[in-house]
């Protein structure tokens, strides 16, 4: 990595909806992300003319909103800042750390809506027309309706209450107006076609078209697997796979409205990528940072998008062109990742294990054990990654609490009782002494060394979101620390020392040795707590307080603690899980 070039970088994560609670798979998202921002921040500190903001906010317009302030009886303002204000508390507990987060209704993403459509719509020629098209019409709510709300009978099987897209029961996929006695999910009305105008943005244009075959394939801007279902939905040149774009819903609508075209709102999904503009427009405005050199067409900086798998046609097809055509730069990388399973299976509420932040939190298991299982999971694909709650207990058990923090529990114990705490030199070699001390110096160098060969390959994973295999070696490191531990032998020195008829001088070999191998253990468990700390930030500052250190960051690693630094004596740094509350969240969540 370019350490050296001053960096600015935007990172995103995609915009939860408003209508709905944090869960455990959508946590699989701003864990990733977080641990990725997190990583960079501490590769590439602000003093150092690097700027790193991770920006997010509420995806908060749309027919579900509307209808579901509606159901409780209050405004949709009033509801997406209740739920705000639940998503921010969710984020916090699982110390997801935004830069800013903020919601798309919002004056600044009005503005960058509007202004991306203007755009859009004088581009010559136009990129935006209007057609008149026919869709199902709730004639007692008085309302379009969005395909998830429409039920009626399979036009194959003739199976009952069957959603818009496809049965259920024989798998037959068919488009709404197929349906044979489509109804309302809502009112229970049959539903009836009405014709409206409808605004288009024309991804089927030449230039769209062209763009996008040569945006998705090129500069790494999508993972493979990605860049390949692009192709696919491209289709080969000549061909033309892109349908026009709805971007328009008619009133009444929880949204924008369209610049002169009343009664006609941005769809969702229009402003929800804009949103990422708006709350990074919102930060600059709080924080004094050029807006323009981020999102300028030309802009130097980055600018990554972190989604899942199912939203990847939005960004990698609309999102790009939609700047690309508008004078905005486009995303640097998009980066996508599959879903989450419980136990090998879809979350399901009936098995409990559609579980929210908010379940998780309450029954009081620490949000870190968490963000560790999913690190120890993700490897940079869009492959679904699964919490099986047994594995889940036992690694964190044994990882975290059995050879982690093991390390720095057996170390301290020594150092504070010895020698109040102070280490001693890990790194002079220039000992001239007993045969057995030559000997425990080199393998102290030789462990000391094996840690540090290790720093470039796990930042690598890191960089590349292989967060998997930097668990992997750092738990190996782990290992090799205790092994270490365990051939020294250091409590045979320090019963020796106590049972010694003199008080032993600091140089004499035993207490030497104590002295040596206690404190290299304690630089080892320095380097895995930063080398953990953007997995585990609130660990590592129980470990820094215990370290008695700044805040540790990845210059760090290659400086060892000063010779007569003094550490705290060793408090509790993470329980076990405890399997009972794991049950009684289940319980709670079915
Ligand atoms: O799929 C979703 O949950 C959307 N609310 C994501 C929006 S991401 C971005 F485009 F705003
Ligand atoms: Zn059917």
């Amino acid at each position: 990595m370019q350490l050296m070039s001053k960096r600015k970088i935007l990172i995103t994560a995609a915009l939860p909806y408003a209508n709905g609670s944090i869960h455990l798979g959508h946590l699989v998202e701003y864990i990733q992300t977080d641990i990725w921002v997190r990583f960079q921040k501490m590769c590439l500190p602000k003093e150092n003319g690097h700027e790193v903001y991770f920006v997010c906010a509420d995806d908060a317009h749309g027919t579900p909103v509307m209808l579901r302030a509606e159901r409780e009886e209050t405004t949709p303002e009033e509801l997406i800042n209740q739920v705000h204000n639940e998503h921010l508390k969710d984020f916090t507990a699982f110390h997801i750390e935004f830069d800013n987060y903020y919601t798309t209704h919002s004056t600044e993403t009005r503005e960058y809506s509007e202004n991306v459509y203007r755009k859009l719509q004088t581009a010559d020629p136009s990129l935006i027309t209007t057609k008149n098209i026919q869709q199902f019409y709730d004639p007692d709510k008085g309302i379009f309706l969005p395909d998830r709300f429409i039920k009626g009978e399979c036009p194959k099987c003739n199976a009952k209450d069957q959603y818009g897209d496809n049965c259920e029961v024989c798998g037959a996929a068919y488009a709404p107006t197929d349906l044979i006695g489509p109804y309302s999910t809502i009112s229970n009305a049959s539903l009836v076609l009405k014709t409206s105008k409808h605004f288009f943005f024309r991804l089927s244009d030449e230039r769209c078209i062209n763009f996008l075959r040569h945006w998705t394939q090129k500069e790494n801007h999508l993972q493979s697997e990605a860049a390949n279902k692009m192709q696919e939905w491209l289709g080969k040149t000549g061909q033309n796979n892109l349908s026009d774009w709805d971007i328009s819903r008619d009133e009444p609508y929880f949204g924008f409205e369209i610049p002169d075209a009343p009664g006609k709102y941005f769809y969702v999904w229009l402003d929800a990528p804009i949103g990422y503009m708006g709350s990074f427009k919102n930060l600059c405005t709080q924080k004094n940072i050029n807006f323009n050199e981020f999102w300028k067409k030309g802009s130097t900086t980055e600018l990554y998008h972190f989604i899942g798998k199912d939203i990847l046609y939005f960004h990698a097809l609309f999102w790009p062109a939609m700047l690309e055509y508008s004078d905005y730069r486009t995303p640097t990388k998009i980066f996508s990742h599959g879903f989450l399973t419980v136990n090998g299976e879809k979350m399901s509420k009936s098995k409990g294990t559609f579980i929210t932040a908010e379940n998780y939190i309450s029954h009081g298991l620490d949000p870190e054990y968490l963000r560790y299982y999913y690190a120890a999971k993700l490897n940079g694909t869009m492959e679904d990654i699964d919490l099986n709650l047994d594995d889940f207990i036992a690694r964190v058990n044994s990882d975290l609490v059995g050879k982690y923090v093991n390390i720095a529990s057996r170390a301290a114990g020594f150092l504070v009782h010895h020698f109040d705490g102070h280490l001693a030199n890990i790194t002079s070699l220039d000992y001239e002494g007993p045969i057995e001390l030559k000997e425990l110096k080199s393998s102290v160098h030789k462990l000391h060394h094996e840690l540090l060969n290790e720093i470039d390959p796990i930042q690598a994973h890191m960089q590349n979101r292989r967060y998997n295999q930097a668990i992997a070696i750092i738990m190996a490191l782990t290992d090799k620390v205790n092994e270490f531990w365990d051939q020294q032998k250091p409590w045979e020195k320090a019963k020796q020392i106590k049972n010694s008829p003199t008080k032993l001088a600091m140089n004499h070999p035993i207490k030497f040795s104590l002295h040596l191998v206690s404190s290299i253990t304690i630089e080892c468990f320095k380097i895995l707590t930063i080398l953990l700390k953007p997995v585990l930030p609130v660990l590592a500052e129980r470990a820094e307080s215990f370290l008695n250190v700044d805040p540790l960051r990845w210059v760090d690693l290659k400086k060892s603690l000063e010779p007569g630094h003094q550490i705290q004596a060793y408090k509790h740094l993470i329980t076990r899980i405890d399997r009972k509350k794991i049950n009684a969240m289940i319980e709670a969540s079915k």
